[in-house]
Order: structure tokens, then C-alpha cells, then sequence
């Protein structure tokens, strides 16, 4: 069945993003690929729903500066909804570092830090946006992030263009 291929993926605009102002134009970029924004909230995350969140990175060197990071300010998260999202979205939002990420994608259009640079300011990698990497985990990322009734079902107008 076609409809097998919608999936929904977990966005967040991270505080950076947030911070400079440019919340538009990334969620500007998600509508004109014809995704669908199914739930959005600003949110700040704690200490403790950093570690759940970044569960998988807990043990990480890099992970002190990373949740210093992400609970440095509020964050916009989102559920987005489209033909195989998580890959789409993973292409839109580029490579983890921005100096690697090519022009065209959010963290190669819009930041440049390096690993290197960060790595010696003991700071994480300001790279603007979240997505989540697979099926698997865009589904626990989102149970995490949103409520069922914080999500929405509906069809927007051009929708029989892209679907
Ligand atoms: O976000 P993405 O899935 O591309 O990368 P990740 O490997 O899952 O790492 C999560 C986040 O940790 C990154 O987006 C960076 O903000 C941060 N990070 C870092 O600061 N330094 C590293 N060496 C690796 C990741
Ligand atoms: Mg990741």
C-alpha cells in the first residue's frame, strides 16, 4: 500500500536556531517541499528530558556540551508528515557538522561550525535542527515530544498534488 511509504519524523529547532531568529525560514523550507507540519510547540527541554531525548549519546564524550546546548533555551519541536519523511527530512537538514554540510541544506545554508573548533571550546556543534534518523526512532521521538492529542490529522489544500 502507498500509504505505508507516509511516515512522520521528529523535528526539533534547536535554541540556536531559535535564538537567531530563523525559525521562519526553516519551517519555511519543510512547507515548500509539500511536507505537512502535524504538531508544533515551543519547549524548553531539562536536564532530564536531554538524557532521554539524547539517550543514545548520554555516554559520549561530546554529551556535556550537548545538553548544555540544548537546554540553553527554548526549542521549537515539531512532527512533520510526507512520503518516507525521515529520509527526506535527514537530506534537507545535512551533515552533523556545517562545514561539511553541503549548500542547499538548513546546517549548510544557514551555520558553519566546525568539530574542531567546538571540540576546543568544549561546546557542542551548533548545527540548528534535529531530525530524527530512522522509523524507529522518529516513533520514540515523537511519543517523547508530543501528547496524541497534541497531533493532528488533516488535509491540506494542496495535498492532491504531492499525494
Ligand atoms: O544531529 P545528528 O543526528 O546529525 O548528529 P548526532 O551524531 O546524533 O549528534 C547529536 C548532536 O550532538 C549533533 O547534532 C550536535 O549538535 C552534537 N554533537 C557534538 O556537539 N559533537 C559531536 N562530536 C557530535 C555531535
Ligand atoms: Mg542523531
Amino acid at each position: 500500500m502507498a500509504e505505508k511509504l507516509i511516515q512522520r519524523t521528529f523535528v526539533m529547532l534547536k535554541p540556536d536556531a531559535v535564538q537567531r531568529g530563523i525559525v521562519g525560514n526553516i519551517i519555511t523550507r519543510i512547507e515548500n517541499a509539500g511536507l505537512k507540519i502535524v504538531g508544533m510547540k515551543q519547549s524548553w527541554a531539562d536536564s532530564e528530558f536531554s538524557k532521554k531525548h539524547y539517550s543514545d549519546h548520554v555516554q559520549k564524550p561530546f554529551y556535556k556540551g550537548l545538553e548544555e546546548f540544548i537546554t540553553s533555551g527554548p526549542v521549537i519541536a515539531m512532527v512533520v508528515e510526507g512520503i518516507m519523511a525521515v529520509e527526506i527530512v535527514r537530506k534537507m537538514v545535512g551533515s552533523t557538522e556545517p562545514r561539511k554540510a553541503l549548500p542547499g541544506t538548513i546546517r549548510g545554508d544557514f551555520a558553519h561550525h566546525a568539530y574542531e573548533y567546538a571540540d576546543k571550546k568544549g561546546i557542542a556543534i551548533k548545527n540548528l535542527i534535529h531530525a530524527s534518523d530512522s522509523e524507529e526512532n522518529a516513533k520514540k521521538e515523537i511519543s517523547l515530544w508530543f501528547k496524541d492529542d497534541e497531533l493532528h490529522t488533516y488535509k491540506t489544500v494542496h495535498e492532491m498534488h504531492v499525494f
